[in-house]
């Protein structure tokens, strides 16, 4: 297979297209006929924090963030109540040029603007919520645009390695380099360790397939290099519906 035909890209369907029982719907467009993209991966997570925080790292900071980290953990649409119907489908799809033809058929970021320049598009079907205070003043306005869909390679790659492990993909569909794993990894509080603490998570074990970057990663955090901020993208995917 070559490079263009090992395209991929991630594919996040929101809590809003859960609610409202348009996933059959997004399943379709985004189908092998409509965009030539072929199912590589596919879960449904209950997203933390911890996770959303991470995907979407580079809008930290701006006026939208909070609403948007609300938005993909599903608190804005599932109250507390609920809060075991907060969910996202992620989907990594593979196919030549997926990632022009999937934003193609999401169509663009704001629904209002989907619904005047692109009828039919996915993101149409979406929907502008105005964010009220207390006292019922508008004070923001949140965008339900459905799906979220990786823009340029580099963010795929990134995306996907958030949000799967390897074997998550049949081997012949993984688009990046892997190795394997020769120690144990555990975390716990932002911290590494290769024996079992008390209360620490599992990450890998000897002989697991493991992205090599990744790999680099917990290596360098192991011998105590200054790469302690990209090991929560490492660590995120081993905690996804953990707990
Ligand atoms: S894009 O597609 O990355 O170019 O779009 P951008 O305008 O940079 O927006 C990035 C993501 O932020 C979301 N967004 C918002 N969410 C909630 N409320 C408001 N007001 C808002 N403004 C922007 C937008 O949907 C993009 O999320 P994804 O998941 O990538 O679609």
């Amino acid at each position: 297979m070559n490079k263009k035909q090992l395209e991929q890209s991630l594919v996040l369907i929101k809590p809003d297209a859960l609610k409202n029982s348009i996933t059959g719907f997004i399943f379709s467009q985004l189908s092998e006929v409509h965009t030539g993209a072929r199912f590589a991966a596919a879960k449904v997570v209950n997203v933390t924090r911890f996770l959303a925080e991470e995907h979407y790292a580079e809008h930290k900071g701006k006026k939208f963030y909070e609403l948007l980290i609300d938005h993909i953990m599903g608190k804005a649409h599932y109250p507390e109540q609920e809060k075991w119907k907060r969910r996202v489908i992620a989907i990594v799809y593979q196919g030549p040029d997926v990632l022009k033809s999937i934003r193609s058929v999401a169509g663009p970021t704001n629904p209002h603007q989907a619904r005047e320049e692109r009828p039919g598009c996915i993101r149409a079907l979406g929907t502008i919520v105005p964010v009220k205070d207390a006292k019922g003043n508008i004070i923001d306005n949140r965008m339900d645009n459905l799906i979220h869909a990786s823009a340029t390679t580099a963010d795929a790659e990134r995306e996907i390695k958030l949000w799967f492990e390897p074997h998550d993909l049949p081997p012949l569909m993984r688009a990046y380099e892997t190795e394997i794993c020769t120690t144990h990894y555990y975390y716990k509080d932002g911290q590494l360790y290769d024996v079992y603490e008390p209360d620490s998570a599992f990450l890998l074990a000897p002989g697991d397939v493991v992205w090599k970057t990744d790999l680099e990663i917990l290596e360098s955090c192991a011998l105590n290099e200054p790469v302690k901020d990209r090991l929560n993208a490492v660590v995120a995917k081993y905690l996804i519906n953990k707990n």
